[in-house]
């Protein structure tokens, strides 16, 4: 299942690595906190992170804002697909996804079979605070208002991001360190530790 975008060099990770764990998935909307309660979560449990973002930008050489802007949006979630199935593949991961990657059935199908699918929510005024200067989430910068477009977007996604998760942690009124303790207790609650 390796594209022509998946250079061989680009190993997801070392070849000794024999976590089998199931993999811990953070989803949810864009300043939710997924890549900083995650790299966290990663910490506390001993597990790799990854996040998928950050891996679409190395494999494509490109940042998210080039993505959009030279690519086009479907352009850039056929990679993002690529990353899921990659990720997907591997255990013993802690993966922060992009707010997009529960949309499509397919991650969420293969990201669910791979471990724990924790959603991370918070409300529109503190994810306006977090997300910072718009350009960098392309998404957002379509539109006069991003307060108005972050609603929308979230009242479109809502349901899809339900359907997916298997918990949810409301990271709104939460330090970065709080949320990953929950995070980390929902997971080892599942795994029975
Ligand atoms: C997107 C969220 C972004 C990034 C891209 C699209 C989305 O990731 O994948 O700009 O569709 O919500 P973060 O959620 O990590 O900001």
């Amino acid at each position: 299942m390796r594209s022509a975008l998946a250079a061989g060099n680009h190993t997801m990770l070392p070849e000794t690595r024999t976590d089998r764990r199931p993999n811990l998935v953070l989803i949810g909307f864009m300043g939710t906190g997924k890549s900083t309660i995650g790299r966290l979560c990663a910490r506390r449990l001993d597990m790799e992170f990854r996040d998928s973002d950050a891996l679409i930008e190395q494999r494509t050489n490109l940042s998210i804002p080039q993505i959009f802007a030279e690519k086009g949006e479907p352009w850039f979630r056929r990679i993002e697909r690529i990353i899921i199935q990659e990720l997907a593949a591997h255990r013993g991961l802690v993966i922060a996804t992009g707010g997009g990657v529960p949309l499509d059935s397919d991650n969420v199908e293969l990201l669910r079979a791979s471990g724990l699918l924790v959603l991370l929510t918070a409300h529109p005024d503190v994810i306006l605070e977090r997300v910072g200067p718009v350009h960098r989430r392309p998404l957002l910068a379509q539109g006069a208002d991003p307060k108005e477009r972050i609603r929308a977007l979230l009242e479109e996604r809502e349901a899809a991001y339900r359907k997916a998760a298997h918990c949810v942690v409301d990271t709104s009124h939460s330090s970065p360190e709080e949320s990953a303790e929950k995070v980390v207790l929902l997971y080892k609650v599942t795994q029975g530790g």
